[in-house]
């Protein structure tokens, strides 16, 4: 027959049970315990009834405050797209030299902008604008078509030697202006252009009278170039498609001409703006 006594070290009730002479004591759970089982069953109880909990045979209890993860996504989503549409609206009235001047519209046009450069752009011009053979480098101060954020604009608007009525349009025809040239004279006009890339050009030699009557009306005398007709600067050391000699002498017999379409045919006035100012602060922006 099991007795329920106190123990003497304790002060503690034992259950009654004895094993070999050994007693159970019979010790309380602790308060703190007993208060936090408490709490998590009203809490839980409470939590059944305001959210969504249990699954039922068509679906599950809503809960009275009607909560749903996806109505807050589509909440999260609203906002967000309120809050792009502020900033889409304050582009779209701005030009792009206003948007360079205000520091916060800047930095959203440049994330922007980035974002639709990598979708669009660098196929052809390379990630970040680094550019490749025939595509040139936006990543630098040094432009074909001009390189203040307006011209810029408007050559990703119109594009290049396309067939939009506003596209830039220039060609380089065979021999510069004149007749064909005899190799002899191909080979001393090349090795003047080199001479002049090298920025040491070979004056008096005949490359150079050659180059006078045949170039400088779009490459000017000196060779800077010029950029009403997208005729690049020969008098450095960067090259849209092959420099040295050999690469020269194959522009001067059989021109290239590189084409980019007009992307106002694809994309929104105001994604062009913030490609025009993503493009100007990458080459520095002059
Ligand atoms: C299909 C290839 C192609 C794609 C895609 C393309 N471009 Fe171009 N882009 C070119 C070529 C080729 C040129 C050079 C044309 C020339 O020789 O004058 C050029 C020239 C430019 C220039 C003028 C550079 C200078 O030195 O004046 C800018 C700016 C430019 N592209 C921006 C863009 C932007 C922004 C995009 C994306 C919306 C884009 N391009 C997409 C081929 C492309
Ligand atoms: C009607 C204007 C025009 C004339 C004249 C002209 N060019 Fe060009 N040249 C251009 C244009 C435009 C380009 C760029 C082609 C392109 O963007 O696709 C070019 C490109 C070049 C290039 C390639 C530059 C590079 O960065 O890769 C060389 C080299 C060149 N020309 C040399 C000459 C020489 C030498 C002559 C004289 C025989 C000459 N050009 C006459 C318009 C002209």
């Amino acid at each position: 027959m099991a007795t329920i006594e106190k123990d003497a070290v304790s002060g503690q009730n034992t259950t009654g049970h004895e094993w070999d002479g050994i007693k159970e004591l019979n010790t309380p759970l602790p308060k703190w315990w007993v208060y936090v089982f408490w709490a998590c069953t009203v809490w839980a109880i409470g939590y059944w009834i305001a959210m969504p909990a249990w699954p039922t045979p068509n679906g599950f209890t809503k809960g009275m405050l009607n909560y749903s993860s996806r109505g807050s996504l589509d909440e999260d989503l609203k906002a967000q797209k309120q809050s792009r549409s502020a900033w889409l609206t304050k582009i779209e009235k701005a030009s792009v030299e206003e948007i360079e001047k205000d520091k916060a519209l800047l930095q959203y046009a440049m994330v922007g902008g980035k974002v639709i450069f990598g979708e669009n752009c660098s196929a052809c011009h390379g990630a970040g604008g680094s550019g490749a053979m025939g595509y040139p480098r936006l990543a630098d101060d040094e432009w074909l078509w001009g390189g203040s954020v307006a011209e810029i604009e408007q050559t990703i608007k119109f594009g290049v030697r396309n067939a939009n009525a506003n596209s830039r349009q220039s060609e380089m025809l065979p021999f510069g202006t004149g007749d064909k040239l005899a190799d002899q004279q191909v080979g001393q006009l090349a090795d003047y252009v080199v001479s002049m890339a090298g920025k040491a050009p070979a004056k008096g030699s005949p490359g150079e009278a050659i180059f006078a009557e045949r170039c400088v009306a779009c490459h000017a005398e000196d060779g800077s170039g010029n950029k009403d007709l997208g005729a690049p600067a020969l008098n450095n050391q960067l090259w849209l498609f092959k420099g040295g000699k050999d690469g020269i002498t194959a522009q001067i017999t059989k021109p290239k001409h590189g084409s980019m379409p007009a992307w106002s045919e694809r994309l929104d006035a105001s994604t062009i703006k913030m490609l025009a100012v993503y493009v100007h602060n990458l080459g520095g922006g002059k």
